[in-house]
């Protein structure tokens, strides 16, 4: 996890980079710091807590004796939040920051005397490595070197050392992106901020240690050349509108993303469907991946193949996956799904499948990202930066995204007729509205139910079938928010253990969609309110009233199977937003979470 920022050579090397750190605070937000450095010196400053406390405490710094900046903000893996902790790591001749586990740090720390005992950091731990390393070798490339070979982990190292006027990036797993013109360099762990800086850029790769002399940049061990490429540009995301929270803006974007997505496939990427894709889906098995959030995105793409084709069809949480045993003698395509393109649990779980020969799709929301360059094929999703840490309209058209994959599978296996494709699509292509007049009819009732949470000691979310990942990801998104306990369950599951936990102090919400399993819901519904549990039934059917209890009835549209989890979702986003918004929480930057996850 972790952001980092490079500069070198500009005019406004603080502000540049305390602006650059605070749009990587998705990233982190548990300490932030930046060195300045030239030939002469090395100033560091370091603060707890969010970019505005380093903003603060680095007012009165002045930069124009400087020739660069490091800058990085925290996401805490090893050693408590606390200034010490917080990187850069810097003396006399050294700074560096990085982003990453080093998973060696504690062999290293025994093996070296000069390594001091009591410290917590990998990173620290690494810092005081590496400057051991550059008084024992007189050549600080070397010194490097060695470094790089040493350290084990999934990390990108940005390093200055003042003796020889040097900067390197040093990169294994973890992303790390350059632009450049003339003589000046922006260095960034997200590359699509580097598009508001130069448009050119050089992602780059695993094992590179890239070095920056005199504004002249070269590979330190491979002899090849450094070729920046055109950048993509991308709209300013960081700006709030009207919006109090990035959060709110996003749901509300719902209904514009999900259009430009679906109109991006039925006019251009999913046309001639057979001749781009049919290679993928020759094999044995379809198994979809991803984690939190993009894990449940990934569940309904399981019911969605299952409902439109023949496909034997599986989920996998990546962080698991990545250490399981496959069949090679399987042919079996892996679809992952990621809005980032970045999480290390992902992009370690598609490079696993890669090596093992099977094929993969990637569905992410980043046209940047590591796992785009990992991908054999790529279905991007157009839903435009996404800023506030809890994912909505990500999910939503990562949904859009596995819907028209199913469909397309169905039509081209011809296990749906072009009729019920037609159909479909059809539906997926009017949800943008159905969407839009959701959200402004269901606010009003989201604020009423936020405040019956607060009563509440619990809050549990059920589903059946397609409702299910639903209710998981309701209850996601509520934890994550407000803190509030919260579970998922499948519907059918809760008389097996998870009723236990139901009193007068819980609140239910349960998802009834009008489907094969409407009765059977109800059922489950009742069971709750038999036991006194306080419910909320969100469902399509009006006539509700045979269930007995305490409960409150929301009204939902028509609904299909195809576009029942993006009506289901709806509600759930705005009930967590509005409760938080009351409980007085950090909405979008929520405690102990970082929006891209590249630690496993
Ligand atoms: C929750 C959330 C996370 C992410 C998960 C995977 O709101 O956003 O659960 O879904 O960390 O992230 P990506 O999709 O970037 O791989």
């Amino acid at each position: 996890m972790c952001g980092i920022v490079g500069i070198l050579n500009s005019q406004s090397l603080k502000s540049e980079a305390i602006e650059i750190l605070k749009k990587l605070e998705y990233r982190g937000y548990d300490s932030a710091g930046i060195s300045l450095f030239s030939e002469q010196k090395i100033k560091t400053i370091k603060s707890v807590g969010k970019i505005s406390n380093l903003e603060k405490k680095s007012k009165n710094i002045k930069d124009k004796s400087f020739s660069g900046v490091i800058g990085h903000t925290r996401w805490a893996t090893h050693g408590v939040v606390n200034r010490n902790n917080a990187h850069p790591f810097a003396n006399e001749n050294l700074t560096l920051v990085c982003n990453g586990i080093i998973e060696n740090y504690g062999q290293i720390q025994n093996r070296y005397k000069e390594i001091p005992k009591n410290i917590k950091s990998d990173t620290e731990v690494s810092f005081y490595y590496l400057s051991y390393l550059i008084d024992k070798y007189k050549d600080s490339d070397e010194a490097i070197k060695v470094f790089q070979k040493t350290i084990r982990g999934n990390f990108a190292f940005v390093i200055f050392i003042k003796r020889n006027n040097c900067f390197y990036i040093l990169k294994n797993g973890s992303p790390i992106s350059i632009s450049n013109k003339n003589q000046s360099f922006y260095i960034c762990s997200d590359s699509s901020i580097l598009s508001n800086y130069h448009d050119t850029i050089f992602h780059c790769e695993d094992g590179d240690i890239i070095k920056i002399y005199e504004s002249k940049i070269s590979y330190l061990q491979k002899k090849l050349k450094i070729t920046f490429q055109k950048n993509i540009s991308y709209q300013n995301p960081y700006d709030k509108g009207d919006y109090q929270h990035f959060m709110l803006k996003e749901i509300h974007e719902q209904p514009s993303v999900l259009k430009s997505t679906q109109s991006k496939y039925t006019s251009e990427y999913f046309v001639d469907f057979e001749t781009k894709f049919r290679h993928l889906f020759d094999g044995d098995k379809i198994v979809l991946v991803g984690c939190g959030t993009a894990y449940h995105a990934s569940m309904v793409g399981e019911y969605y193949f299952n409902h439109f084709t023949n496909k034997e069809v599986s989920t996998e949480l990546a962080s698991e996956l990545r250490y399981k045993k496959i069949n090679k003698n399987k042919q079996i395509l892996f679809i992952f799904i990621s809005q980032s393109g970045e999480t290390m649990d992902t992009l370690m779980a598609l490079k696993y499948v890669k090596k093992m020969n099977h094929k993969s799709i990637v569905i992410t929301n980043s046209l940047e990202s590591s796992m785009i360059r990992e991908a054999e094929v790529t279905i991007p999703t157009y839903a435009q930066k996404e800023v506030g840490v809890a994912s909505t309209k990500a999910f939503t058209c990562q949904l859009l995204s596995l819907a028209n994959l199913a469909l397309e599978v169905g039509r081209m296996e011809k296990t749906i007729s072009n009729q019920i494709y037609k159909t479909n699509i059809g539906l997926l292509t009017k949800l943008p509205s159905k969407i839009e007049k959701l959200i402004k009819e269901f606010t009003p009732g989201a604020k009423i139910i936020s405040k019956k949470l607060a009563q509440a000691n619990a809050c549990y979310f059920i589903g059946r079938n397609i409702a299910y990942p639903i209710a998981l990801e309701g209850s996601l998104k509520l934890k994550e928010i407000s803190y509030m306990h919260s579970e998922g369950f499948p519907g059918g599951e809760m008389k097996h253990g998870p009723i236990a936990l139901i009193d007068k102090d819980t609140i239910t919400v349960c998802l009834i969609p009008k489907n094969d399993l409407f009765e059977k819901s109800v059922s489950n519904a009742q069971e709750i309110s038999a036991r006194n549990g306080k419910i909320i039934i969100l469902s399509s059917v009006r006539n509700m009233s045979k269930i007995n209890g305490e409960i409150k009835v929301i009204n939902m549209p028509k609904e299909n199977i195809i576009d029942t989890p993006f009506i289901y979702t709806i509600p759930l986003q705005l009930i967590s937003y509005y409760f938080a918004l009351y409980e007085g929480t950090d909405i979008d930057q929520p405690r102990n979470l970082a929006k891209s996850v590249t630690v496993e």
